[in-house]
């Protein structure tokens, strides 16, 4: 299979760190200090996330010059879906891109999202089933942010990037990958209110139980523990070693866990790829969004060997090693 078209979007406004320093006490140099992000971008009040992942999907089809109606499947991952419980944010990606023919289906492992989505999508591919499948990861994450939350709202922002994946003769696509959760950690990232635990009341709005909340030393520590471990195993899987990496596209949560995590590789850093400077952590669309940039700066040559790793909430995590087409 083949990677054959990837787009990516994100909203024109750009909210640099100076000015969420004017909506909670924290300021540029500590935000730079301890996450790398400069800025992020904010989506327009009339954007949602059904309309982030069309505009990165109409990108990547004309690259692919696949057109809509030949699409078999959508598969959308967000945690952040234009609608809380129903319909899925891809039935809505469907219709918007005039694709009547295509599955479609959200995926919610939140930052691993893609990863979890790439993997799945690819199996269609890879057995035959489909021929032309986009996978997507979009987020309006700022609109799940609690603006006086400055252990928070710092981090986050939003965007969207797609792939198309199509069969092809030539070798190539998925080598492995490793997908994983750990539930016990559920606590340390994630939204109390708004689903069938706690429902929506005025209570939970005056609570502001509807923000993410986040324990953010434990997320540290695992995502340092298992973003490694997993590009380890992902490798191994495919009989490969970190000697074997041409480019490392990690998810873009923050420059001290990719820093930390590349160090306990020992990858060079010029094969990592990094641009959460610009964009904050963009969650399911990260990684992406993060591919296009590589693919545009010409880090991915023909044969590359590309591994992609994402982590967070559930909390879950995973790698994919592709092989980049020749
Ligand atoms: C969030 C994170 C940057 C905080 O950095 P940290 O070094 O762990 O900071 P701490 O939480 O220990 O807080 C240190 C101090 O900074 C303060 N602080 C927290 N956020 C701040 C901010 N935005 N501006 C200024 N000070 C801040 C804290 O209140 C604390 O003050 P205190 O020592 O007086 O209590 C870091 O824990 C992290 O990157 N975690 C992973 C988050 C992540 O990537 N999540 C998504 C994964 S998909």
């Amino acid at each position: 299979m083949r990677i054959s078209g990837w787009g990516k979007y994100l909203p024109a406004r750009v909210m640099p760190n100076s000015e969420v320093a004017e909506l909670v006490d924290t300021s540029d140099e500590w935000i730079r200090a301890r996450t790398g992000i400069r800025e992020r971008r904010i989506a327009a009040p009339e954007e949602t996330t059904c309309s982030l992942a069309v505009n990165a999907a109409r990108a990547a089809l004309d690259k692919a010059q696949v057109a809509p109606e030949d699409l078999d499947l959508v598969l959308v991952a967000t945690c952040t879906p234009d609608y809380a419980n129903m319909p899925a944010t891809a039935s809505l990606v469907q219709h918007a891109l005039g694709a009547p023919r295509a599955a479609a289906v959200d995926m919610n492992a939140v930052c691993s999202g893609f990863i979890y989505a790439l993997a799945t999508g690819s199996q269609f591919v890879a057995t035959g089933a489909y021929k032309n499948v986009l996978v997507i990861g979009a987020e309006v994450f700022t609109r799940i942010l609690d603006w006086q939350d400055r252990s928070t709202c710092v981090l986050f922002g939003d965007g969207a990037g797609a792939v198309v994946l199509q069969p092809t003769n030539q070798p190539g696509g998925l080598i492995s990958f490793v997908l994983g959760s750990d539930g016990a950690g559920a606590c340390s990232l994630y939204v109390p209110a708004g689903g069938s635990r706690q429902p929506a009341s005025a209570d939970s709005v005056a609570d502001r139980a509807h923000y993410v909340k986040m324990l953010g030393r434990d997320v540290f520590r695992f995502a340092t523990r298992v973003l490694p471990d997993s590009v380890v195993e992902a490798l191994a899987a495919a009989s490969m070693t970190t000697d074997d990496i041409d480019v490392l596209i990690p998810h873009q949560a923050n420059t001290r866990i990719i820093d930390h995590a590349v160090k306990r590789l020992h990858v060079d850093a010029s094969l990592v790829f990094s641009n959460v400077e610009r964009y904050g952590n963009t969650s399911a669309a990260s990684i992406p969004v993060a591919l296009c940039e590589a693919i545009e700066c010409g880090m991915v040559r023909p044969g590359a060997t590309v591994v992609l790793s994402g982590f967070g909430a559930g909390l879950s995590w995973g790698t994919v090693v592709w092989k980049w087409h020749a």
